[in-house]
């Protein structure tokens, strides 16, 4: 079987990469022939564990294949994954300009029957919209297609293995044969599948990240309780989270979260049930409670630093979360800006995401190390939970830093072990003991 995967970014080349793995032959299409070119000379577009390996693999034993000819590479297809850019438009609402742009080549080069499948994360209705489009334009009004949604579900750093282990499969379609042939494609991973029609399978995939953006947003909120309560977050996401009802998974404590899909699809799931005439009031609070973190975490700093005028910052961590160059919607960028504002001195270290980080922000000092970042530092202040940084000579740090100081936006460590060292530690939602 041929499929065509339009769109090389985290989902599209990931996708397409893991379906030549499974021994299909692959064309991976896109317009930004730059990132096409990187592609034919081996070279990945973004950061991902494992997937340099699996596309050299595959397009060495010539099944995966990379292309600006988008409509080639749809007339070569059976199956065609639209799975391009769908980002937030002025009203949180998804642009689907690309989606709409690429439905119209879909329908200019429909030579036989295609399954043409909505990867990318789209409001409810939109494969209508794509219905209507390739009628509207197909050369050939005789030639027929189905569309499909078929969301995805992969956590960046992760998107391989999720990929290839992914908890379900949703295969939304209006007809059996088109849901039985993305049921074929999709068998030699043998994960449960769960086949529904088109709007429930969008509306999924909005419910899902929405509802795993509310849990991090309620254990932000308990934390900060727990801050005013004189308990531990830590120890009350434990109690709760063996429950199976409610599950340990998305309940760490923190500075929220950022990347390239909660934000977007929280504001786009507002906007969607604005328009459907739904007051979405639950998962606005959500998003509020998230927008708030940072400045309850720069609030404690500047408390207990009593001030950030001329003191010296070593900020670890910039990407959004660990294993990962992407800095999209990050807490980095937003504190290390709260911080500057109130005088602090800034040095950063992240392990990966530092080159993106030069080209966006190019006046903030970088480091080679975490040492380098901390020399000379009134304070560390981590906000990514890089597992390197569970390896910190923290006697090393302790002879560079003006004063030993650590603020953990992750809740990565056990207060008791860094206070043992003789840092004075302040976490997320549990109670500071070094200072009353
Ligand atoms: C998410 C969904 O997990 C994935 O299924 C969907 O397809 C895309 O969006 P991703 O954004 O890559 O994936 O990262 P994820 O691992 O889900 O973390 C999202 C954010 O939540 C990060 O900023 C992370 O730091 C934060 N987070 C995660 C918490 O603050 N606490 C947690 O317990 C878990």
């Amino acid at each position: 079987m041929n499929l065509c995967v339009i769109g090389t970014g985290y989902v599209g080349l990931v996708t397409g990469a893991v379906f030549s793995d499974l021994g299909y032959t692959v064309y991976c299409a896109d317009t930004d022939g730059s990132k096409i070119d990187m592609l034919n000379c081996g070279k990945m577009p973004i950061y991902e564990p494992g997937l340099e390996e699996v596309v050299e693999r595959n397009t060495q034993d010539g099944r995966l294949f990379f292309s600006t000819d988008i409509g080639d590479c749809i007339s070569r297809s059976e199956i065609v994954f639209i799975a391009v850019g769908t980002p937030p438009g002025a009203d949180g609402y998804a642009d689907l300009g690309a989606v709409k742009a690429v439905a119209k080549t879909v329908a200019q080069n429909l030579n036989s029957y295609k399954v043409v499948v909505n990867k990318s994360t789209v409001p409810v209705g939109t494969a209508d919209i794509v219905r209507e489009i390739i009628i509207e334009n197909r050369v050939d009004p005789q030639v027929d297609f189905d569309v499909v949604s078929n969301p995805e579900f992969l956590r960046e750093g992760n998107a391989i293995t999720d990929t290839l282990k992914p908890d379900r499969i949703v295969i939304g379609a209006s007809c059996q044969s088109a849901a039985m042939k993305l049921v074929e494609l999709y068998a030699p991973l043998e994960r449960p599948m769960v086949v529904t029609d088109v709007r429930s399978a969008e509306v999924i995939k909005y419910a899902s990240n929405s509802f795993l953006a509310t849990k991090i947003s309620f254990i932000n909120a308990i934390a900060n309780i727990c801050e005013l309560a004189g308990a531990d977050v830590h120890k009350v996401a434990k109690g709760i989270g063996l429950d199976a009802r409610i599950g340990t998974a998305f309940l760490n404590a923190g500075l929220g979260w950022g990347g390239s899909c909660f934000g977007k699809d929280t504001a786009c799931f507002i906007a969607t049930a604005e328009k459907l005439g739904y007051d979405f009031a639950l998962l606005k609070s959500v998003v509020d409670i998230n927008s708030q973190q940072p400045a309850f975490f720069v609030k404690k700093i500047n408390s207990v630093l009593r001030g950030l005028e001329g003191k010296k910052i070593a900020v670890l961590g910039l990407a959004f979360k660990p294993n990962t160059d992407d800095l999209r919607d990050g807490k980095s960028i937003e504190i290390m800006a709260q911080l500057s504002a109130l005088g602090a001195e800034i040095r950063a270290y992240d392990p990966i995401a530092m080159d993106n980080a030069r080209k966006a922000y190019p006046d903030v000092d970088y480091c080679v190390d975490p040492y380098q970042a901390a020399a000379n530092a009134d304070a560390i202040v981590i906000v990514t939970e890089w597992n390197e940084f569970k390896f910190l000579d923290f006697d090393r740090l302790k002879k560079t830093m003006r004063a030993p100081v650590i603020f953990d936006g992750r809740n990565m460590f056990d207060p008791d072990r860094i206070r043992s060292k003789g840092f004075e530690y302040h976490c997320v939602g549990r109670a500071a003991k070094d200072r009353e």
